[in-house]
């Protein structure tokens, strides 16, 4: 059950809370008295800290979003909207990697960042595995290699088979064309009843990619090992991740090799206004 702490000298009651919270759950009388949750509804908190962030006399805190730990956002950090163009423009997919291991410090500020992705209901119950290590990357290369070869036996005329010769072809002379020459690998997992749990790891994923980018990290969607996961239960099983856990999506991650220098156009995007 979750509590809420009013500091009684700072706060104005001026409803800003009331009106903020997501599930109408903290209440404030007309008579202006100090808001309070609704007593029936106090279980259904889910500690998003709204009131806690939007209180502009700090005069709230809640179980598991105590005020102490929600820093004041710093207006001169706030970015500039050419910064913010620039920066999401120039997310790269990285296919050529250093040859230097991940350092672990950097992933977990990464996955801490990531954390701060929106999550249904607030349920931020996702896990993250991380593969180190170029072998063990290369042998899920391999593996997804031998699953492109199967394919192409069996369905010869197909599009897959069409799309997967070459990743084939390039394995066959030194390429790895599956995890390019990334150094780590990570997955991340949501218990499988978590009703949005697909989206919340779609989302926190995009989250890491762009929190990468100025410590220096590359990172890509691996899509063709994950066509390998779903067709090998072996390759899964391999890969030895959360028992009862759906994931969603693997992303190589490393040190890009290259700088980009610009940012490359995109389709203009398709509006329907109504
Ligand atoms: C869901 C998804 C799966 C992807 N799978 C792969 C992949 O298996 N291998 C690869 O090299 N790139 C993969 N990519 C990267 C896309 O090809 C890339 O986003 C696109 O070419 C645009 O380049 P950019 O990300 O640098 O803007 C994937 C991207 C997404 C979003």
């Amino acid at each position: 059950m979750a509590f809420l702490t009013i500091d009684q000298t700072k706060c104005k009651r001026d409803g800003i809370c009331s009106a903020e919270c997501p599930r109408r759950i903290i209440i404030q009388e007309k008579d202006k008295s100090f808001p309070q949750f609704a007593q029936a509804d106090e279980a259904n908190c889910m500690a998003c800290g709204h009131c806690v962030a939007v209180c502009p006399h700090g005069a709230l805190s809640v179980t598991g979003v105590a005020i102490e730990d929600c820093p004041k956002i710093e207006n001169d950090r706030v970015l500039s909207w050419d910064q913010t163009e620039q920066f999401l423009r120039s997310r790269r997919s990285i296919r050529c990697f250093k040859d230097k291991a991940m350092d672990r410090g950097t992933m977990e500020q990464l996955i801490n960042t990531a954390r701060y992705a929106p999550t249904a209901s607030n349920a931020q119950n996702l896990h993250w595995t991380v593969i180190e290590g170029r072998d063990n990357l290369e042998t899920l290369s391999r593996e997804t290699i031998n699953w492109m070869e199967r394919v192409i036996q069996a369905q010869p005329d197909s599009q897959a088979a069409d799309y997967f010769r070459p990743v084939v072809a390039g394995w066959a002379i030194g390429y790895d064309g599956i995890l390019r020459t990334a150094q780590t690998l990570i997955i991340p997992s949501a218990p499988k009843e978590s009703a949005n749990g697909l989206v919340d790891l779609s989302i926190a994923l995009s989250y890491l990619e762009l929190a990468a980018l100025p410590l220096g990290v590359g990172t890509c969607w691996a899509g063709l090992l994950r066509g390998a996961m779903l067709a090998t239960p072996e390759l899964l099983e391999s890969m030895d991740l959360p028992e009862g856990h759906t994931w969603f999506y693997p992303m190589m991650i490393g040190y890009p090799k290259f700088k980009y220098h610009r940012l490359p156009e995109r389709k203009a995007a398709v509006i329907h206004w109504k």
